[in-house]
């Protein structure tokens, strides 16, 4: 039972084939990192056009190195939100076109719950339900309950920025390239992570509420009062920077501060899911999401001594994939939850 999965709800146009739900026959992404990266950030329209050049080639591939035709899949699973309206609109319609060419099933996912999924992929399924998913992106930071039919409870979100966004925004504000998490990620192990103490305001209403908003002042703060002026233009004039590069233009009490900055923000997404895992009784812990991808975050929830077990998709299924669509569409395939032509785009799409 073969799913063909597309993805292309922001800046990577994915697609792939993934059998019986778990087994991943192909995962193609192709990223627009050096469109977008000149400008720090996502450009919409630039994103949309670029995915109506890469979809075709992407799918093609996609199916070529699971060594599937159409008429070997069962059905065709997209994102429908949320995400840029223009960027899902490439993808939705290409689903569409395959669907009915072919006379194949289309199934709508909703890209928070493929984030999910991303941590089921080729565990035969050993994570026990009712597990809690910490989804943490540059779009999202959200705390689910995940039962064991595969419905969901929202727990707490970000109130402001998500965690990978605040990675970004810091980096950025330092003068390093887009997409900023994984260069400050390489370079915390080089800091202090206690020489820089950040307190992250405490949040009235739901306690299992994230803010970073309030974090990335106090980078701000920290930098103005520091005057790292001249360091951080010498990085802001890189090009194409290695790793090696970003180390040798960081002075060490820079280091110290990404390292502080990283560990706050390590401590607060593990103290809530911790919290929630208390409170729920909880089987397992999935963290997945773009920042799920982070060394440090990775280390520090293997070595926190929670009451379940915890689950990361692999690095490659952590940021943005098509497999992970492919896979969440499955359970919908078994109960017959298909959509039809009439799928729109969701930009605001809510998992619960
Ligand atoms: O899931 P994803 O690919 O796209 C969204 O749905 O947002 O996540 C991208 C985000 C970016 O903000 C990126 O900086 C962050 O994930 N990210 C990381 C790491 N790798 C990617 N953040 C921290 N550490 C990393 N290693
Ligand atoms: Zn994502």
């Amino acid at each position: 039972m073969r799913i063909l999965g597309i993805e292309s709800s922001c800046d990577e146009t994915a697609a792939a084939v993934v059998e019986n739900g778990e087994t991943v026959l192909s995962s193609v992404v192709a990223s627009q990192m050096s469109t977008h990266g000149k400008y720090g950030g996502v450009v919409p329209e630039l994103a949309s056009r670029e995915h109506l050049r890469a979809i075709v080639p992407v799918v093609r591939l996609a199916l070529e190195e699971a060594r599937t035709s159409f008429d070997d899949l069962s059905a065709v699973a997209v994102t429908e939100g949320p995400g840029l309206v223009g960027s899902l609109l490439v993808g939705i319609t290409y689903a569409k076109s395959i669907c009915f060419a072919r006379g194949l099933p289309l199934i709508g996912i909703n890209h928070i719950e493929g984030h999910i999924h991303a941590a089921l992929l080729d565990m035969a399924g050993q994570i026990e339900l009712p597990a809690i998913a910490l989804v943490v992106s540059g779009g999202h930071t959200h705390l689910f309950e995940v039962r064991d039919d595969f419905s969901y409870r929202l727990l707490g979100k970000t109130r402001d920025d998500a965690a990978g966004e605040a990675y970004d925004k810091v980096a950025k504000l330092l003068g390093y390239g887009y997409p900023g998490g994984p260069v400050l990620d390489r370079l915390a192990p080089h800091g202090n992570p206690k020489a820089v103490r950040f307190t992250l305001a405490r949040m009235k209403g739901n306690a299992k509420d994230f803010s970073f908003s309030g974090l990335k002042t106090a980078v701000l703060r920290w930098v103005e009062r520091h005057d790292l002026t001249a360091e951080i233009e010498t990085r802001r004039n890189q090009r194409n920077a290695s790793h090696e590069d970003w180390l040798r233009l960081t002075p060490k009490p820079t280091l110290d501060l990404i390292a502080s900055f990283q560990r706050t923000v390590i401590e607060e997404l593990l103290r809530r899911a911790s919290a929630s895992i208390e409170q729920l009784g909880s089987c397992a812990l999935i963290i997945s999401g773009g920042v799920a991808s982070n060394a440090g975050l990775r280390a520090a929830a293997r070595n926190a001594n929670l009451p379940c077990p915890v689950y990361f998709p692999t690095p490659a299924l952590s940021t943005d994939n098509a497999a992970m669509i492919a896979a969440a569409a499955f359970p919908k395939f078994r109960l017959g939850a298909f959509d039809d032509f009439s799928l729109r785009a969701k930009a605001n799409l809510a998992l619960a």
